[in-house]
C-alpha cells in the first residue's frame, strides 16, 4: 500500500521521543485498519511489554490502546474510557495485567511512582501516551508513533531498539 508523506510538525514543537531504529510502517486508511493493527499487536504482545504511543492529538493513540486492550481481555464490549484525568487505568485478565497511561498532564516523574506505573513496568503490559513526558528516563519499551496523514488517514511507525526482546513478535504484528 503507497501513502502519502506524513503530516510533520515544526522541530521546534515535536516533542521529545527517544531516538530507537524505525523496524516496520503500517499505513492506516481507516478506523477499521487500526483496530485491525491493534489486535495483532494484543496477539504478539507478553506480560512485561510496554508500548509507547505517540502522536500529535487526535491522532489515534487512545483509539488504538482502546482496540487492544478489548482484543487482551477478549471482550470486544469493554469499556476503557481514555484515562485523560486518572491519568491510569488497570485491567485484569487471565493473561495479565494492562495499564493504559496518559502522561499528557503528569506534573513530575514521582507521580509515576504514586500511580504504581513504576512497578507495573516491566511486569504487565503498559500502554503509555504522552510518553515524551517521561524524557529522558525511557523505559525498556517500543514505540508506536501515529501521524496524521493527509485525508484523515494515519501512518503507524514502529521503533525499538534491535537487541529488544519483543523487536520480532512486534514486528510481525505490523507485516501481518
Ligand atoms: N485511521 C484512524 N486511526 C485511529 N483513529 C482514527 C482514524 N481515523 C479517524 N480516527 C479518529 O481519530 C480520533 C482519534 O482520537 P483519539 O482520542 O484516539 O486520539 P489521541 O491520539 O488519543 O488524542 P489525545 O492526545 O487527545 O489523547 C477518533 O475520533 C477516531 O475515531
Ligand atoms: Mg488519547
Amino acid at each position: 500500500m503507497t501513502s502519502a508523506e506524513p503530516v510533520s510538525l515544526p522541530a521546534d514543537d515535536a516533542p521529545i521521543l527517544p531516538d530507537w531504529p524505525v523496524v516496520a510502517r503500517a499505513d492506516l486508511p481507516d478506523e477499521a485498519a487500526t483496530i485491525a493493527l491493534a489486535q495483532r499487536l494484543a496477539e504478539h504482545l507478553h506480560p512485561g511489554d510496554t508500548l509507547l504511543l505517540s502522536g500529535a492529538l487526535g491522532a489515534g493513540k487512545t483509539h488504538i490502546a482502546r482496540a487492544l486492550i478489548r482484543a487482551w481481555l477478549s471482550d470486544p464490549g469493554a469499556s476503557v474510557p481514555s484515562p485523560t484525568f486518572t491519568l491510569v487505568q488497570c485491567y485484569d485478565s487471565p493473561r495479565g495485567e494492562v495499564w493504559h497511561a496518559d502522561l499528557y498532564r503528569l506534573s513530575d516523574a514521582q507521580e509515576l511512582t504514586e500511580l504504581g506505573l513504576d512497578e507495573a513496568l516491566g511486569t504487565a503490559v503498559c500502554l503509555i501516551e504522552w510518553p515524551d513526558r517521561m524524557a529522558p528516563d525511557w523505559p525498556d519499551a517500543a514505540l508506536l508513533h501515529l501521524d496524521l496523514t493527509p485525508g484523515d488517514t494515519r501512518q503507524a511507525t514502529l521503533r525499538i531498539l534491535p537487541e529488544h526482546p519483543a523487536v520480532d513478535r512486534l514486528t510481525r504484528a505490523f507485516a501481518e
